[in-house]
């Protein structure tokens, strides 16, 4: 059986407005298997965040095939789409997204607080304790987000990702707006998630973050570059 998590085929994405259409990705083939850690790279404007919403089902594709854990995902309505997003998607955003008039532990459980079928406050508690321990934040769980460092901020996000043990944590630009000691920080926390096992795939301009991942790929007007691997270059 294939442990395939993403598999994107052709994939094509054209924006139309009434004056312009823009071609923002062009045939894109994506495959990201579980315990992957893949970067994207490239200019601005060569389809990176395109991607990543594709990826997140926050967008469709004009054409191609999206499989997720070998189920389609490409015509899907609406609704379909946000119940798969909330249990197979974690989503870490460069501006953190968390909410300031929550603490750290409300915030990480908001997720839960969205089941189904309700967790009790211990599973809860339990969960929220181990996604926080993740990220190395435990003591702080009664602070308020503005208490806290950006690198703080960030590394909570990133267990408020990964509260429903998704199938894959999607990263974009997860440094942008952190010192360098705390995005170094942040990337040690993804690089230690990816060696316990999490899919990983992050957007991000620093080639030195990019090179952290196991899959280096770069984007150019909407299509993956072919980079020598490093064998061919040595
Ligand atoms: N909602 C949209 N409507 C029209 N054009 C868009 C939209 N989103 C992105 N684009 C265009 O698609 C291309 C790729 O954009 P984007 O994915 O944001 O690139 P990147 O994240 O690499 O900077 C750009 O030319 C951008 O202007
Ligand atoms: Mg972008």
């Amino acid at each position: 059986m294939s442990n395939a998590v993403i598999t994107m085929r052709n994939i094509s994405k054209i924006f139309e407005t009434e004056a312009l259409q823009t071609h923002a990705l062009n045939g894109v083939d994506l495959t990201i298997n579980q315990g992957d850690y893949v970067s994207i790279s490239g200019p601005s404007g060569s389809g990176k965040s395109t991607l990543l919403s594709l990826l997140g089902l926050l967008d469709f594709p004009t054409s191609g095939d999206y499989f997720i854990e070998g189920l389609d995902v490409t015509k899907l309505s609406l609704d379909e789409a946000a119940e798969i997003r909330n249990v197979k998607i974690g989503f870490v955003f460069q501006s953190f997204n968390l909410i300031d008039d929550l603490t750290v532990f409300d915030n990480v459980a908001l997720p839960m607080r969205y089941y189904d079928k309700k967790p009790t406050a211990n599973q809860i508690k339990q969960r929220v304790n181990e996604c926080l321990a993740m990220v190395g934040i435990t003591p702080r769980v009664s602070h308020y987000p503005n208490q806290l460092s950006g690198g703080q901020q960030q590394r909570i996000a990133i267990a408020r990702a990964l509260i429903a043990k998704p199938a894959i944590l999607l990263v974009d630009e997860p440094t942008g707006n952190l010192d360098s000691k705390s995005a170094d920080q942040v990337m040690d926390v993804l690089g230690e998630l990816n060696h316990q096992g999490t899919t990983i795939c992050m957007v991000t301009h620093d080639p030195r973050y990019a090179d952290m991942a196991k899959t280096k790929l770069c984007l150019l007007d909407g299509t993956f570059l072919k980079l020598p691997s490093n064998k061919e270059i040595a």
